[in-house]
């Protein structure tokens, strides 16, 4: 029993995909944009800057990237969840503001320092290897480039500031932390973290 939900919950939110994937997809669209659109604003990406997006899923936030960033980049490893990107997005990856690409948190595809900034919600729990991931990120992210990241508190694979500790291991600094709750009643409080990779 607990297995089956565990699989249809995957299925729907964790590796999106089929009719559960597509519905999961509507229901984190509604659910999870209050957060998708605050961690942009709090990235403030400017007309000239690159944004990397890892998990955009329904492709919320990525919209909100590529219409205020010179471009947004999409990574995701779910081909429906980058479908649905396509649809959000398709006047901005016409006009070259977004772009999308199939991979992961661990294996972006993107080259060294070529990101300004990078954010990432609600997918650090699914990672299959935090410090690969947080080595990609850091890769990809310019010196003085900044991360963003937030997750559904109550879903943290670990606490915190242990999490905190992680990204410092990793290299980042001027670590930031704090908890932000949505408004409405759809949402749930978030975890949310600032860092930089240190200029050179
Ligand atoms: C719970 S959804 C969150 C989507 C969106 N950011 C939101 O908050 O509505 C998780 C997303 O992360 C993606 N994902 C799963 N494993 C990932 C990984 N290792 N790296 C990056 N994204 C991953 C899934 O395909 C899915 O689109």
């Amino acid at each position: 029993m607990g297995n089956s939900l565990d699989q249809v919950l995957d299925r729907a939110f964790g590796h999106p995909r089929g009719l559960l994937g597509r519905l999961g997809g509507a229901v984190m669209a509604h659910g999870n944009a209050a957060t998708e659109r605050h961690i942009v604003e709090v990235a403030k990406p400017d007309t000239a800057e690159t944004v990397l997006v890892v998990g955009p899923g329904p492709g919320v936030g990525l919209r909100a990237a590529g219409e205020r960033a010179a471009l947004a980049i999409g990574v995701d490893p779910s081909a429906e969840m980058l479908e649905r990107c396509r649809e959000r997005c398709a006047d901005l990856i016409e006009a070259g503001k977004v772009r999308l690409r199939a991979g992961s948190a661990e294996e972006t595809g993107e080259a060294d320092a070529s990101a300004d900034v990078v954010l990432s919600v609600n997918n650090v729990q699914l990672w299959t290897d935090r410090a690969a991931g947080f080595a990609e990120l850091y890769r990809v992210l310019r010196p003085g480039g900044r991360l963003v990241l937030s997750a559904h508190d109550r879903w943290l694979p670990l606490p915190r500031h242990e999490l905190a500790d992680e990204l410092t291991a990793a290299g980042f600094t001027d670590l930031q932390t704090w908890v932000w709750e949505p408004p409405g009643v759809a949402g749930s409080l978030a975890a949310q973290f600032r860092a930089l990779r240190p200029a050179e």
